[in-house]
C-alpha cells in the first residue's frame, strides 16, 4: 500500500520542485475559460471584488491547510485524514473530494476538447476573415454537434491518462515551467490589443467598475466556486501535493505565491476578454463558449495573429493538462491505496469511467440539450455541484480540521518548519482558521442554497 502511494509522491516533486506542480495544477481552464464567462455571467466588476476578497481571506488559507495535512499526513487525500484522525470519519472529507475530482474531469474534458479542436481550426485557418457573427456560428456548429467534441474529449482523456501512468509527466513539467510563462506572455498581449480596440472601454468599465446592486447570494457563490475551483482546493489535490512538499519548503509562501499567480492570471484573461466582447458586440453572460467566440476576434485584429492563435491555444491545452492530471492524480492514489489496485489498472479505470460521465457533459450542448435540472443542462449540473457545492464544502471542513481538530502545537510546528522559520502572522492565521473561514464559507454556501432562510424563517 505504501508503495503505491510513494510511487505517486515521486514524480512531481523530486525534480521540478513543488511550485511548478501547485501553479500547473491552478492555472488553467479555470482562469482562461471559467473565470472570464463566469464574471460575465454574474455582472462584472463588483464579482471581481468579492472574488479577490474570497481568495485572500479563504483561499489561501484553505490551501495553506491542504498543504499543513498534507505533508504532515504523508499521504494523499484520503490516506492523509486516516492517518491524522485514526478511527475518525474525517477520512470521509477524502472520499468528497475523490467524487468531486472525477465530476471536474468530466466536464474539464469538455472544454479541454474544445480547445483542441481550436488547436487545428488556428492551423486551419478556419476564421480568417470571418465576422464576429460567422465566428459565433461556427462555434455553435461546432460546440453542438456530436462527434467532433466527443472525439477531442476522448483524446484529450488519454492524453491524460498517458502522463500520469507513463511518467511523462516530468518531460511536461519540464516544458511547463518554460512554457507557462509564454502564456502570460501572450495573455499580456492580447490584453494589449483587446484593451486598444475600439468601443473597448465599456468592457474595461464592466470589469473593474462595481456595480453591487446585482450581488445576492448566488453571486456569492459563483465567486466562492470560482475562487476554489481556480486555486484548486477543497477536494484534496493539493493535501496529495502537500504530501510531496520538503521538509524545509516553507508552507505559507508557497501558498501565497501560487495563489498570487493563479489570481493574476486569472485578471489577465479579464482584461485580454471583456475590452474585446464589447467592441465586437458580444454578449459578456453568453456561458461557457465565451472565449471561443470571443478569442478568434482578437487573433484577427493582431499582426501575426494567425501564429499568436496556435501558439495559445496549444498553451491552453496544455496548462489545462497539467490541471487535469492533478484532478485524475486524487483518483487514482485513492483506487491505489483503498483498493489496491496498480497504478496502471486505477487510471485505466478512473479515466474510462470519468470518459462515461464526460459523454454526458459534451452531448448536453446539442443531442442531450433538453435534459435539464432547474434549468441546468448536464454539463452545468455538474459543474455547479462539484465547483460550487463540493468544493466549498470540502473546503470548510478542512479548514475546521486545521482549525479545530489538529493541535495548535502540531499546526505551528508545520507552518513554521519545526521552529525553524518565524510565522508572525500565526495568530491571525489560527483565527481565520478557527472562525472567519469557516463562518464565511458556511454563510455564502447555506445561505445560497436556501437553508439559513429556512431556519430562520
Ligand atoms: N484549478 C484548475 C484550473 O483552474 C482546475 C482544478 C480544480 C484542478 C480542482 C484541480 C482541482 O483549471
Amino acid at each position: 500500500m505504501a508503495k503505491h502511494s510513494d510511487d505517486v509522491r515521486d514524480g512531481f516533486t523530486s525534480k521540478f520542485g513543488i511550485i511548478c506542480a501547485a501553479a500547473g495544477s491552478a492555472i488553467g481552464l479555470g482562469n482562461i475559460w471559467r473565470f472570464p464567462y463566469v464574471v460575465g455571467d454574474s455582472g462584472g466588476g463588483a464579482f471581481l471584488l468579492i472574488y479577490l476578497g474570497f481568495i485572500v481571506l479563504l483561499g489561501i488559507p484553505v490551501m495553506l491547510s491542504e498543504f499543513i495535512i498534507g505533508r504532515r499526513g504523508q499521504r494523499n487525500a484520503f490516506g492523509s485524514f486516516k492517518r491524522l484522525a485514526p478511527g475518525k470519519p474525517w477520512y470521509l472529507v477524502g472520499v468528497m473530494g475523490i467524487v468531486a475530482a472525477f465530476m471536474i474531469l468530466a466536464f474539464y474534458s469538455t472544454i479541454a476538447g474544445w480547445t483542441l479542436h481550436y488547436v487545428i481550426q488556428s492551423f486551419a485557418n478556419t476564421f480568417a476573415g470571418k465576422t464576429s457573427t460567422e465566428i459565433t456560428r461556427i462555434f455553435e456548429d461546432f460546440h453542438t454537434q456530436a462527434f467532433l467534441p466527443l472525439l477531442w474529449q476522448i483524446i484529450f482523456l488519454a492524453m491524460t491518462a498517458w502522463i500520469i501512468f507513463s511518467g511523462v509527466k516530468k518531460g511536461i513539467e519540464k516544458y511547463t515551467k518554460v512554457l507557462m510563462p509564454f502564456l502570460v506572455l501572450l495573455l499580456i498581449i492580447m490584453a494589449i490589443r483587446s484593451v486598444t480596440l475600439e468601443g473597448s472601454y465599456e468592457g474595461v468599465l464592466f470589469l473593474f467598475k462595481p456595480d453591487f446592486s446585482a450581488v445576492d447570494s448566488g453571486v456569492l457563490l459563483a465567486a466562492l466556486g470560482q475562487a476554489f475551483f481556480s486555486l484548486s482546493i477543497g477536494m484534496g489535490a493539493l493535501i496529495t501535493y502537500g504530501s510531496y512538499i520538503g521538509k524545509q519548503n516553507n508552507l505559507g509562501n508557497i501558498a501565497v505565491e501560487v495563489s498570487l499567480a493563479d489570481t493574476l492570471i486569472a485578471i489577465l484573461a479579464g482584461v485580454a476578454i471583456f475590452p474585446a466582447v464589447f467592441a465586437f458586440g458580444l454578449d459578456p453572460a453568453e456561458g461557457p463558449g465565451l472565449i471561443f467566440t470571443v478569442l478568434p476576434n482578437i487573433f484577427h485584429q493582431m499582426p501575426g495573429g494567425y501564429f499568436f492563435s496556435i501558439i495559445f491555444f496549444v498553451l491552453l491545452a496544455i496548462a489545462a493538462l497539467t490541471s487535469s492530471i492533478s484532478i485524475l492524480e486524487v483518483v487514482v492514489a485513492y483506487l491505489t491505496e483503498e483498493l489496491n489496485l496498480t497504478r496502471h489498472k486505477a487510471t485505466f479505470m478512473a479515466v474510462i469511467a470519468a470518459a462515461f460521465v464526460g459523454i454526458f457533459c459534451t452531448l448536453s450542448f446539442g443531442t442531450l440539450k433538453n435534459i435539464t435540472i432547474s434549468e441546468l443542462g448536464i454539463f452545468g449540473l455538474l459543474d455547479f455541484t462539484a465547483s460550487n457545492l463540493l468544493l466549498p464544502l470540502g473546503g470548510l471542513l478542512i479548514v475546521v480540521f486545521v482549525g479545530w481538530y489538529m493541535k495548535k502545537k502540531d499546526v505551528k510546528e508545520e507552518v513554521s518548519n519545526r521552529g525553524t522559520l518565524k510565522v508572525r502572522f500565526f495568530d491571525v492565521l489560527r483565527f481565520i482558521l478557527k472562525f472567519i473561514a469557516p463562518v464565511a464559507i458556511a454563510i455564502v454556501l447555506f445561505d445560497s442554497l436556501g437553508i439559513i432562510d429556512r431556519l430562520t424563517g
